[in-house]
């Protein structure tokens, strides 16, 4: 498309947008606000501002412990089915539940110990920090020497784990666990009857059992290096995890090449899907993929801390056990049996009670996006990316801006990054002096979301012929380089 700078063109393509009348499903509560963090929290959608209202008055307030039967205890399956529907997942392999960080523990260390004698996972330096945490947490977790424990090898063990393990034995709980219930097959083969694995043993020599291998950028931080990528998935390759669209750049992974070549060799694949559902059209079947976790507070309009999701193809599901035994996934959790049986399916990966005003509100909106379609919520999308990219380059650019966002629509999620080495101090101007939020992500992306359901094309000429103004009245200059705690 040939877009222009004159504001009458934004008036033009709203005028043409199928999706405009969705903004009437979200509560906009002050109209000259330019919101372009719909990729870190979403608007509040009507239906979900009602439901909470109901939930809390009619549902907690009179149902009282009767909501279980009512609704409740079903809904972790009940919205991971119609987020399923969102990421191209047939019913059965989605839950939601807990936060994207936790899904991820439950899920990797799973995956890990479904194969303990590869050793190598492969991530990238694009992915959201929480989720290298997590990694290196499962790796400390799993490779019980004293020395090299974590991701750079350094620093001493925590005291309180070396206390619960007693030198190199295997914590109680760990043998606790090997005993008795009825893990999964492969955790049985690699382990025998309460004695260590073969390669939780290997571990325990030399430093870490695991290999965590973060593939960095081919270019300047906005794609990552596939070639190095794909020259690290090996044999001895347990797990491949990313991020979908990663949160910087907006950089989006083929999912189903990435998926193919880790199945090739025999590894796993999980998803981190927080910067694509709701933007981006993803199909966790038929790529094949294993693994999926998300967020749905982004692009799925829950609210905040709303709860996370999780996939696990209905393949491997019966073949993996959850490292967190909870009542929740337990097999018949009102038998109340003291010894633990997983529940059949993903619910083994549920653990224990769940916010339900939380969850249940964000069911409610996830209705905008449904009805919508992922097609037609791409197609703006992508228009939307582009036009920001051009107005990047007209108007930003003359001011030391760059694109820090691939620049082909078909590689980038919903988000751009504009880059300046005075990012931060700009950020707060916008916000502060305009009326535009953004967010910053050091050293110096100005992220900027577009989220297609309720911002329209006018709004985004309005952001960006702000931004502009404040670098001609150089506005940010009064603000401290000190960064406020969040950014
Ligand atoms: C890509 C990605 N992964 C993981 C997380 C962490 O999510 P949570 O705080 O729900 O654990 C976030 C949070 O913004 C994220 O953007």
């Amino acid at each position: 498309m040939n877009f222009s700078t004159v504001r009458e063109f934004a008036i033009q393509l709203d005028s043409q947008d199928k999706l405009a009348s969705f903004r009437e499903a979200f509560v906009i509560p002050d109209p000259s606000l330019v919101y372009f963090d719909g990729n870190s929290l979403g608007a509040m959608p009507k239906a979900a501002q009602e439901k909470s209202r109901q939930i809390v008055d009619e549902q907690w307030g009179v149902d009282l412990i009767r909501g279980w039967n009512k609704g409740w205890w079903d809904a972790p399956s009940r919205i991971g089915d119609k987020i399923g529907r969102i990421i191209g997942a047939a019913a059965g392999q989605t839950l939601v539940g807990d936060t994207v960080s936790l899904n991820l523990f439950k899920l990797a260390t799973s995956a890990l110990t479904y194969q303990p004698n590869r050793t190598r996972i492969i991530t990238d330096t694009f992915n959201f920090p929480s989720d290298l945490y997590i990694l290196q947490g499962i790796n400390n977790l799993l490779s019980p020497s004293p020395s090299g424990r974590g991701a750079r090898g350094e620093g001493a063990p925590s005291p309180s784990l070396e206390e619960g393990r007693g030198g190199g034995t295997p914590s109680p709980s760990l043998e606790e666990g090997r005993g008795g219930g009825t893990p999964s097959p492969s955790l049985e083969e690699g382990r025998g009857e309460g004695t260590p694995s073969p390669s939780l043993g290997e571990g325990r020599g030399g430093g870490s059992k695991y290999e965590i291998i973060r593939i960095g950028a081919s270019d300047n931080d906005i794609t990552p290096d596939l070639a190095a990528l794909e020259a690290a998935i090996n044999e001895n390759t347990a797990l491949v995890t990313l991020s979908h669209v990663v949160f910087k750049s907006g950089y989006m992974y083929d999912m189903q090449r990435i998926t193919e070549l880790a199945h090739k060799k025999g590894a796993l694949v999980l998803w981190d899907l927080s910067h694509s559902v709701g933007s981006a059209p993803v199909h966790l079947d038929d790529c094949n993929a294993d693994f999926a976790i998300g967020c749905t507070y982004k692009y799925l309009n829950g609210g905040p801390g709303a709860p996370a999701f999780l996939y696990v193809n209905k393949n491997i599901q019966e073949k993996l056990s959850s490292p967190i035994w909870g009542w929740w996934g337990q097999n018949k959790p009102f038998d109340f049996d003291l010894d633990y049986t997983p529940a059949p399916g993903p619910q083994r990966f549920m653990v224990g009670t769940q916010p339900m005003i939380s969850m249940l509100t964000m069911e409610a909106a996830l209705e905008p996006t449904l009805q919508a379609g992922m097609e037609s919520l791409r197609e703006k999308s992508i228009l939307m990316t582009d036009y920001a990219s051009f107005l990047t380059e007209n108007w930003l650019v003359p001011f030391g801006f760059s694109l820090g966002s691939p620049v082909d629509s078909a590689m980038r999620g919903s988000h751009i990054s504009i880059r300046h080495p005075e990012g931060y101090r700009i950020n707060r101007a916008l916000i502060e002096e305009v009326n535009v939020i953004p967010d910053f992500r050091a050293p110096d992306n100005l992220r900027l979301g577009f989220a297609p359901l309720y911002l329209s094309f006018a709004d985004l000429w309005e952001g960006f012929d702000r931004i502009r103004r404040v670098m001609e009245e150089k506005r940010y200059e009064k603000y401290p380089k000190q960064k406020l705690a969040v950014t």
